[in-house]
């Protein structure tokens, strides 16, 4: 019999995805999946002093039982698999002096073995593959919610593809590393084991058999130094696939509409070919080395076979013992050449600790602060004092800028492109802190209330509304998914949603394409503003919301929102004439400051700034609303 417990390097077994299937998963849906989990039961080690490997421990040691039990069995699994060519040898010395006896002890016990090397072997693997998988299921967990902690200036400088990377590949080479390092470390214990067993019965013939061992060790060390940098490269390369596939299907829409399929194929054809290069090189570097590292304890045995006959005849060891041995050469190359794979698997395993700690160690930003208060019951009064802000310090976004808003009030802000409109909605939601000044909602600045409240009582609808691939109802309840359907359709039908709503196939139910792709962008619109007058905020911010929406269908959205919030504080942010002629109050942004400020019929006729900025942003002449005639307002539609 062979010790192969993990088939070894190179053979199909010792592939690290096999490790999915080797852990049981089953193939059926698994019912035991909790609605609501339970979090994790420990965190990271937050010293980034400390070692990878001592920063994880708290989240091992959260499954020390399991681990225990694992280890336990596994080095009883493994003493009984070491102790079974020495109950051979037993057996063939028996039956050679006719000790029948003898014989049938050894059979019991052999028999024993089995049953028990099967129990504990099963027992053994359960549990350390559940330790792994525990710990990756956890490490997620705990990246995830660190995830929705960052701020958003994390995102803004991350590409997404790195962080899905780490919270993929990474963390499964940490699950491989716990799932199989455990049993490396027996498998050395049973290397001990079994080389005591040899050298206590003839040192020679032990030192005889093992002399190929440092040729395997020599062998393997040229294979991991090919075949490591290939894998990283691999990987690497893997990323760079997924990015233009990920690319291609989200962007499907302007590689068709620029005809560049073709140039997409072959891109992805050329990425793939670059994976197929990498892949054909470790494999021929597999094929290269393995079958020498795999023959070369023959040799061992080869020479046992010619030393150990020799003394065999000499009547110095039995025949038993000279079988015992060359199982024993077979068995002590496995636990050697896993030590090599551990030594790859562990760097490989703290390369990427230490990508997923760079995660955790990010400080999100924008937290609650330890005194934080709840707005309670709010009134809708917002005050920008003397506020400044950029996003980064070369380029200043807002400069002092000061504005404020009764409750109740519809304010409209206009300003040219890029002049800071939303910067102004994302300071106001605490997206990003001011680096100067302050933002109030009911007098209480933005940095002393709970984000949780700030954000229930401050509702933004942003120009590019995100849906769900969920059902139009869920997307609607998003903020309230315990919502009632007639609370659903009474949000949709003040969006002025409801209409096509109901045309769809399957009405609130229909899902919607990922994004919403399968909506118009108008629809899309009127979705999330829905979505946004269910949760019913005291301060409504629709920044650029309408854009898609023909202005009959927002002159109606409008007159539901005046009846339904009469008391509700409304900004809007637009190009439109239509919508901004909506607005009590119109605030001209410019150059990070408030430039101006009035209706919209006394801008229009003292303003020639503000009637530049409508100009350049008009819609059609149909649009124009301002009644003096068009004036300057083009109908120039493009911004
Ligand atoms: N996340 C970001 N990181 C860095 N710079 C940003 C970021 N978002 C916006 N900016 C910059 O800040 C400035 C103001 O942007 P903002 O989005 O507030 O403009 P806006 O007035 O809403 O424009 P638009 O009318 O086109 O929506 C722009 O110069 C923009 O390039
Ligand atoms: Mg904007």
């Amino acid at each position: 019999m062979t010790a192969v417990d993990v088939g070894p390097i190179g053979s199909p077994d010792f592939e690290p995805d096999d490790a999915g299937a080797r852990a049981g998963t089953p193939d059926f849906e698994p019912v035991a999946v909790a609605a609501h989990y339970d979090p994790p039961p420990a965190g990271i080690d937050p010293d980034q002093t400390k070692g990878w490997m001592k920063r994880l421990w708290p989240l091992v040691r959260a499954y020390r039982r399991t681990m225990l039990i694992g280890v336990v069995t596994g080095v009883v699994a493994l003493a009984i698999q070491a102790a079974v060519p020495a109950l051979g040898r037993s057996a063939v010395d028996a039956a050679i002096e006719g000790n029948r006896q003898a014989l049938w002890i050894v059979f019991v016990l052999t028999a024993a073995f089995g049953i028990g090397r099967l129990v504990f072997g099963g027992v053994y693997r359960y549990q350390l593959f559940k330790l792994g998988w525990n710990v990756e299921t956890d490490l997620r967990a705990i990246m995830y919610e660190h995830l929705t902690r960052l701020s958003f200036s994390y995102y803004d400088r991350t590409q997404s593809g790195e962080v899905i990377s780490r919270a993929n590949s990474d963390i499964r080479s940490l699950q491989l590393l716990l799932a199989f390092g455990p049993l490396v470390s027996m498998n050395v214990l049973m290397f001990v084991m079994a080389l005591g067993f040899m050298v206590y019965v003839h040192p020679w013939l032990a030192l005889v058999a093992l002399a190929p061992l440092p040729g395997v060790y020599w062998f393997g060390l040229k294979f991991r130094n090919q075949v490591f940098p290939l894998s990283w490269v691999t990987q690497a390369r893997m990323a760079d696939l997924a990015t233009i596939v990920d690319e291609n299907v989200n962007g499907t829409r302007v590689v068709k509409s620029f005809a560049a399929e073709e140039r997409q194929i072959a891109l992805l054809g050329r990425s793939a070919q670059r994976i197929q290069w990498t892949n054909v090189e470790i494999a021929n570097s597999r094929s290269r080395w393995n079958p020498l590292i795999e023959s070369l304890p023959r040799l061992g045995t080869a020479m046992v076979v010619l030393y150990g006959g020799w003394l065999a005849i000499e009547g110095v060891v039995s025949i038993g013992t000279l079988l015992a041995f060359s199982a024993y050469v077979i068995m002590l190359q496995v636990p050697f050449r896993m030590a090599g794979f551990m030594l790859m698997q562990g760097q490989r395993a703290s390369a990427a600790a230490q990508r997923i700690y760079e995660i955790l160690d990010e400080v999100p930003e924008i937290v609650d602060s330890p005194t934080a208060v709840d707005i309670v019951d709010p009134r809708g009064q917002v005050d920008f004092e003397q506020v400044s802000f950029g996003y980064n310090p070369e380029t200043p976004v807002l400069d002092e800028f000061t504005l404020h808003i009764e409750p109740g009030e519809r304010v409209a802000i206009v300003g040219s492109t890029g002049s800071g409109k939303s910067t102004v909605a994302r300071l106001l939601d605490r997206f990003y802190d001011a680096d100067g000044g302050s933002v109030r909602v009911d007098g209480l600045d933005v940095r002393d209330v709970t984000l949780r409240s700030l954000r229930h009582t401050v509702g933004l609808v942003l120009d590019e509304p995100f849906l769900f691939s969920a059902s139009v109802h869920n997307n609607i309840a998003y903020g309230r998914p315990d919502a009632s359907r007639a609370d659903v359709i009474a949000a949709a039908e003040a969006a002025q949603a409801h209409g096509f709503i109901s045309e769809l196939t399957h009405g609130y139910d229909s899902v919607v394409g990922e994004r919403g792709y399968t909506l118009s962008g108008g629809q899309r619109q009127r979705i999330a503003i829905a979505r946004t007058l269910l949760a019913n905020p005291k301060v409504l911010v629709l920044d650029d919301a309408t854009s898609a929406i023909d202005v009959t269908v927002e002159e109606a959205i409008h007159n539901a929102l005046q009846e339904l919030m009469a008391n509700r504080t409304t900004i809007i942010i637009a190009h439109r004439l239509s919508t901004i002629s909506l607005a009590e109050r119109v605030v001209v942004l410019d150059q990070g400051r408030v430039a101006n400020m009035g209706t919209h019929a006394e801008l229009l006729a003292t303003d020639p700034h503000y009637v530049e900025i409508l100009a350049r942003h008009s819609d059609d002449g149909s649009d124009d609303v301002s009644g003096n005639g068009g004036g300057p307002v083009t109908s120039w539609n493009g911004h």
